[in-house]
């Protein structure tokens, strides 16, 4: 702002310059001639930091001038002049204010005055402090405070991303409270929040002080997510002392990294193992039901993120299912003797023995028996049955019974006489049953010599005799005798011989008593055949019989 002032009026160098400019400017206008000078005020920058200085430089083109002055309230002082100008150094400058040259031209006053505002950086910008974890998908309230500064007209503040101008927002009120509301993303997860006062504000160094540092960032800033309830998946019931998985998944998390589980059975904690893969986290355990956990129990999976947590509680029922245990009172019972069968299992379990249920859950179940021969490897089968939380359960038990019998030979495979040939190959079939196994063992009863059993051998004449077959075992003994005779082979072939020539004498004698009796019916033919050769043919027939007999 450049004003013509008419001369003789002189202004106080410590005067109010805003009064001092409305004294100029209700001052008459003076003549013609003045007006055609004019003071010029020339100032560097009229936005000064507050504490700085600048430079003024009051110029005339009026060819005489003379006391050009600086009308400031400000510290001033004179840097040089020439003709028509002088120039002062203007410094501390604290306040807005107004300068004003003045100087003489034709005994006119001439003036020239100037605005200067004041720069003053805000003392303080500050960023409040971001939530610890913001929801994703729901807007982000940050307030940023700036306290001082000037001038506070057109004070902006800019919000930043990193080094990314996000929003810009008037700072109104002292301390001024800007509040940025931006939709805050996955991208922003962990990004550096600050608020700054923009840099064209500045002003361009001169005299600026340091104190214009005016960012404040915030560093990480992580967002957390509203989220539906984790996937337990548990079995339904769980045998004190087995191990079984537990897995707990949840979909949908943010960031799922961070998230925290923590899975415990009843008050015991599981130990978890945790994996995330994207938006999902999941976590694995291995339960172990301890024997005081047993009845109904929960499992509860507890995922946290940030101040946020989800959780979901599964219902498990631990119990403990002993037996079924088949007992013997004897395990190798004699024969004879009564043995008792029991089977029993757990609390609540219901026992069946053999096809007979047990009286009722919890209760043995029992039978007697009087072992004989046939119970030896008998089986018993127990089958027991408890139902826990509508499911039911089986399992099984066998034992074996051992009856101590024997030895006995069985008749019907031991034959007791043997008719065999000599020089031919035989087996001796004998067999003894028992518990333990008899020993079986055949000897002669003259020589005392042991004959094979089961295996074959070689008869011959001298194993004719009589045999006792022995079935021993630790239980005693039983003998069965066994009478075997052997054939001569040579014996045979007299009675041959001798049977050959008794048929043959039979058939000499008959051959010669038909000879005899043959004999005399011919000589009757011969006698008839002498007379005539040829006979008529019905004569000839009773020759023909008698030609038929054997001779
Ligand atoms: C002041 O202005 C005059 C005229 O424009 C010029 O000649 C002179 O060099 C200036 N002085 C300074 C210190 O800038
Ligand atoms: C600047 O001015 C203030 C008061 O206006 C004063 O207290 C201070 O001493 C001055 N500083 C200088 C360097 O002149
Ligand atoms: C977030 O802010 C925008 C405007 O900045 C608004 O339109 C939107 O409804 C807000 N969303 C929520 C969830 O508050
Ligand atoms: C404030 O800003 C507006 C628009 O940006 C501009 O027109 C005005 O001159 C500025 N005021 C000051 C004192 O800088
Ligand atoms: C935030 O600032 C810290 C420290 O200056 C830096 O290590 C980190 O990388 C920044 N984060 C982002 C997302 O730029
Ligand atoms: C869990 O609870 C049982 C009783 O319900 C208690 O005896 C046991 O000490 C507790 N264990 C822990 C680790 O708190
Ligand atoms: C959990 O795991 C840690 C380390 O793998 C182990 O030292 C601890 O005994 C485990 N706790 C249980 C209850 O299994
Ligand atoms: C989830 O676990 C945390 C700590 O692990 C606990 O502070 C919070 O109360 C639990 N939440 C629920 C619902 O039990
Ligand atoms: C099995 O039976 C025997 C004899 O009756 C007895 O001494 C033993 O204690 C029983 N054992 C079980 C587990 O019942
Ligand atoms: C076993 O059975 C036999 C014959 O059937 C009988 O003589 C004996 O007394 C029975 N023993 C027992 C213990 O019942
Ligand atoms: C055990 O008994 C139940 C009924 O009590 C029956 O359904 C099941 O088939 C039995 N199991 C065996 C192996 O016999
Ligand atoms: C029969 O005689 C043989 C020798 O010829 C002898 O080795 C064998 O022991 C005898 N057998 C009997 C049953 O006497």
């Amino acid at each position: 702002m450049v004003t013509m002032l008419p001369s003789g009026l002189l202004l106080g160098a410590y005067g109010n310059s805003l009064i001092s400019l409305l004294l100029v400017c209700c001052l008459p206008p003076s003549g013609a001639r003045a007006q055609q000078y004019q003071m010029r005020l020339e100032v560097e920058n009229t936005l000064v930091p507050a504490g700085g200085s600048f430079l003024v430089n009051c110029s005339t083109d009026c060819p005489n001038p003379r006391l050009i002055i600086l009308e400031t309230s400000l510290a001033k002082k004179p840097v040089g002049n020439g003709l028509g100008w002088a120039a002062f150094l203007l410094s501390n400058v604290t306040s807005d204010s107004q300068v004003l040259c003045s100087g003489f031209c034709n005994d006119i006053q001439m003036v020239g005055s100037s605005e200067i505002t004041v720069y003053r950086f805000p003392e303080r910008v500050e960023l409040a402090p971001l939530p610890r974890w913001q929801p994703v998908g729901e807007n982000l309230t940050m307030t940023c405070q700036v306290a001082g500064g000037a001038p506070r007209t057109n004070l902006t503040v800019v919000l930043l991303r990193g080094e990314e101008e996000l929003s810009r927002q008037p700072a109104v009120g002292e301390p001024a409270e800007v509040t940025f509301t931006v939709a805050a993303g996955r991208e922003d997860h962990l990004a550096n929040f600050s608020c700054r006062i923009p840099e064209q504000v500045r002003p361009r160094n001169r005299g600026a002080d340091g104190s214009g540092t005016s960012s404040c960032s915030r560093l990480p800033f992580s967002p957390a997510l509203p989220i539906t309830a984790p996937h337990l998946v548990v079995p339904r019931i769980l045998e004190v002392g087995t191990t079984r998985s537990v897995n707990c998944i949840l979909e949908g998390l943010f960031p799922a990294s961070e998230a925290q589980v923590h899975l415990a059975l009843g008050n015991q904690t599981l130990n978890s193992t945790v994996e995330s893969h994207g938006d999902t986290i999941s976590a694995t355990a291995t339960a172990v039901a301890r024997a005081e956990q047993e009845g109904a129990q929960e499992i509860v999976c507890n995922i946290t993120l940030g101040n946020d947590g989800r959780e979901a509680r599964e219902k498990l029922t631990v119990y403990s299912f002993w037996g079924p245990t088949i007992n013997l009172s004897e395990p190798n019972a004699s024969e004879g003797t009564a043995v008792t069968v029991t089977c029993a299992a757990g609390a609540r379990v219901q026992v069946m023995l053999e096809g007979l249920p047990a009286a009722a859950p919890g209760q043995p179940a029992q039978f007697q028996l009087n072992a004989t021969e046939m119970d030896d490897r008998r089986s018993f089968f127990c089958n027991a049955t408890l139902e826990v939380d509508g499911e039911t359960l089986h399992r099984n038990s066998s034992v074996q019974l051992r009856v101590l019998y024997g030895p006995k030979i069985d008749q019907a495979k031991c034959p007791q006489r043997l008719t065999w040939k000599e020089k031919t190959t035989h087996v001796l079939q004998c067999q003894a049953r028992g518990n333990p196994d008899p020993q079986m063992h055949c000897f002669h009863e003259g020589s005392h010599v042991e004959l094979p059993i089961g295996v074959p051998f070689f008869v011959r004449l001298n194993y004719t005799g009589t045999y006792a077959c022995k079935a021993s075992s630790s239980r005693g003994v039983h003998t069965v005798t066994v009478v075997m005779n052997v054939q001569d082979r040579n014996l045979r072939a007299v009675n041959i011989v001798l049977g050959v020539l008794a048929i043959l004498g039979v058939v000499t004698t008959v051959a010669a008593l038909l000879h005899v009796f043959g004999v005399q019916k011919r000589s009757d033919t011969y006698r008839v055949n002498q007379g005539s050769t040829w006979l008529p043919l019905t004569s000839r027939q009773p020759e023909e019989a008698v030609g038929e007999n054997p001779s």
